[in-house]
């Protein structure tokens, strides 16, 4: 995967040359590059920035710098949608052939970044961020680049950060896991939080004792199927303590009946029509 991050602080995304993220770039699951927005500026300050129209605090992000940047990053050949297809080929309905490049700007306007999303992403063949600081990028340019290619503004959370690049590492760093041959267990995507809809059970490593507090009796008796129920309840448990709104979205199918009994022990709610026939 190609990916492309401009900002007008590169030095932030520095930790992309360290741990698993700087392995997969090394072993060329991940072409990364990281851009200087003032790269694409012309004036003697590097201007990036200039007053909101229609008043307000702070500054908004000029679109020329931007402009240029992505006519670099994503030339437009590399993402035309089919235009002037013969007659006897189906209408154009998609991009060309290649899946495009695709933009993603980090905001808190966005939509929210899920696992479901950086699965996605993962089969993406190249992505390019646009890192807005102060009040936001000029929206012409997002209208500008959407005639050209997907573009997703896209939020870590309901707060609000200084800039996008904190939400670039956090994005790739989710999307890159993904990438196939960077973890070394694929097995442990399968168990982990999120992947069903669940958060994950608590972990233990050795000593079996530690200040007092012991593993699980459960984890240390050797019988996989109970150790499988055990996690699986765990997993429940604390979701429906601290993700309701997880718990609610699962279909109701997803619970058995030991599943709804141990919830109803642990006293939380599961309504009749949730239980499994
Ligand atoms: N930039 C500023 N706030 C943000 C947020 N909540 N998510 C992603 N990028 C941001």
């Amino acid at each position: 995967m190609r990916v492309d991050v401009v900002s007008i602080f590169p030095e932030y995304l520095a930790p992309l040359g360290l741990s698993l993220i700087g392995k997969a770039r090394a072993a060329g699951v991940l072409d990364l590059a990281v851009h200087d927005l003032r790269g694409w500026t012309h004036d003697v300050h590097r201007t990036v920035d200039d007053t909101p129209y229609g008043g307000g605090p702070g500054m908004v992000m000029r679109p020329e710098p931007w402009g240029e940047a992505l006519d670099a990053l994503a030339p437009a050949a590399d993402n035309a949608p089919r235009t002037g297809s013969p007659a006897d080929e189906p209408p154009a309905t998609s991009w060309a052939d290649e899946p495009p490049t695709r933009l993603l700007v980090p905001g808190p306007a966005g939509v929210r970044f899920t696992q479901a999303m950086a699965h996605e992403l993962a089969t993406e063949r190249h992505l390019i961020f646009a890192c807005g600081r102060y009040e936001g990028i000029d929206q012409r340019v997002l209208e500008h680049a959407a005639t050209r290619m997907p573009v997703t503004e896209v939020s870590l959370g309901d707060y609000v950060l200084f800039g996008g690049e904190v939400a670039v590492l956090v994005i790739l760093e989710a999307v890159t896991r993904l990438l196939p041959g960077v973890l070394g267990n694929a097995g442990s995507l399968n168990e982990e939080s999120h992947a069903h809809g669940l958060l994950e059970a608590p972990v233990y490593t050795k000593p079996p004792t530690w200040r007092g507090h012991d593993v699980p009796q459960i984890l240390r008796s050797g019988d996989h199927g109970g150790i499988a129920r055990w996690r699986r309840e765990q997993g429940l448990l604390r979701t429906a303590a601290r993700r309701p709104d997880m718990l609610a979205a699962l279909p109701p199918e997803e619970l058995d009946r030991r599943d709804v009994a141990a919830l109803r022990e642990a006293g939380f709610l599961v309504p009749p029509e949730d239980v499994a026939k």
